[in-house]
């Protein structure tokens, strides 16, 4: 596991900078962290990093956002799914290895997430705008 002391927002833009640079463009990135953590904001710099051009934001209401950048990205939030059901309905399996996907509320899914899934749990840091972040499953 790494551990990465994010000190404001640079830290974390900094963060989703070494992420991106780290994929090879299939892998599933489950966001383990509450409410305002800062998940839709890794989300965006990992985006942003591999070249993506549109707005990120939170895929509330969508379920999963798609776009396209260095790998197509697929970017849910699972906060309202609550069973086997939901989930298939949202496509998640179909997605699998078609391009990157990242999970917001993975506390949801986690019994369908896949094995060599990258794990990120977001932490409160010293001051409120910093973050630790645990990373398990991917070589920084
Ligand atoms: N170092 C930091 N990294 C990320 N976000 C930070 C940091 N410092 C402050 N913030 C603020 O914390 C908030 C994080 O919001 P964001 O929408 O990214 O969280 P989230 O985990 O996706 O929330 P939700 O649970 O609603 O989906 C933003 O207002 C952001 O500006
Ligand atoms: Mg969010």
């Amino acid at each position: 596991m790494t551990v990465i002391n994010a000190e404001g927002l640079s830290g974390t833009q900094a963060l989703g900078k070494r992420i991106a640079d780290a994929l090879h463009g299939t892998e599933v990135i489950a966001f383990f962290g509450g409410l305002g953590m800062g998940k839709t904001t890794l989300t965006r710099a990992i985006a942003e990093a591999l070249g993506c051009s549109d707005d990120v934001s939170s895929p509330t209401f969508a379920i999963v956002n798609e776009y396209s950048a260095r790998f197509k990205l697929y970017h849910f939030d699972m906060y309202r799914i609550t069973s086997w059901d939901d989930l298939y309905s949202t496509g998640f399996f179909d997605y699998l290895d078609t391009g990157v996907l990242i999970i917001e509320w993975s506390e949801n899914i986690e019994n369908a997430l896949p094995e060599n899934t990258v794990r990120i749990t977001i932490l409160p840091g010293k001051t409120e705008n910093d973050r630790i972040f645990e990373i398990e499953g991917l070589d920084l």
